[in-house]
């Protein structure tokens, strides 16, 4: 159990463990943007998405090369978006220093995971279950 809705619960234990770490950490970056945050700290909260997001897509494309998923390169491009995404807002953030690029980056995340997660990593873990016997 992960305490994430059931279309979000791949069964794969240490990639739920990131979604929810993911969440929970777009929802602290959200909570503390409500009483004015400092630039620098702001900062570090968006270098941790960051790392976070690239962290935890390495952990997928590690899945996904051991276990020789077919759909591997569209997968990754979803995950290359992502981190586009994360760039450009970020340098927004830093060159304007304005609260809507943080704010349209934690939204944009959002929408994000909320489709990529049921739709690309489900598939992926399907693929798992159906296809290897540890
Ligand atoms: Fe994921
Ligand atoms: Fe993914």
């Amino acid at each position: 159990m992960t305490g994430l809705p059931k279309q979000f619960e791949l069964g794969i234990n240490e990639i739920d463990a990131q979604h929810v770490e993911f969440i929970k950490m777009l929802r602290e970056l959200k909570a503390r943007m409500g009483s004015s945050p400092r630039q620098e700290e702001i900062c570090v909260y968006l270098e941790r998405l960051n790392n976070y997001a690239k962290a935890h897509f390495k952990t997928e494309k590690e899945y996904m090369d051991r276990f020789k998923y077919p759909d591997i390169a569209g997968h990754l491009t979803e995950h290359a978006h992502l981190l586009q995404a994360i760039e450009q807002l970020e340098g927004k953030y830093t060159a304007e220093n304005s609260s809507v690029a943080v704010y349209a980056l934690i939204d944009f995340m959002e929408t994000w995971l909320l489709e990529h997660i049921p739709m690309y990593d489900k598939k992926f873990a399907e693929y798992l279950r159906e296809n290897v016997i540890e």
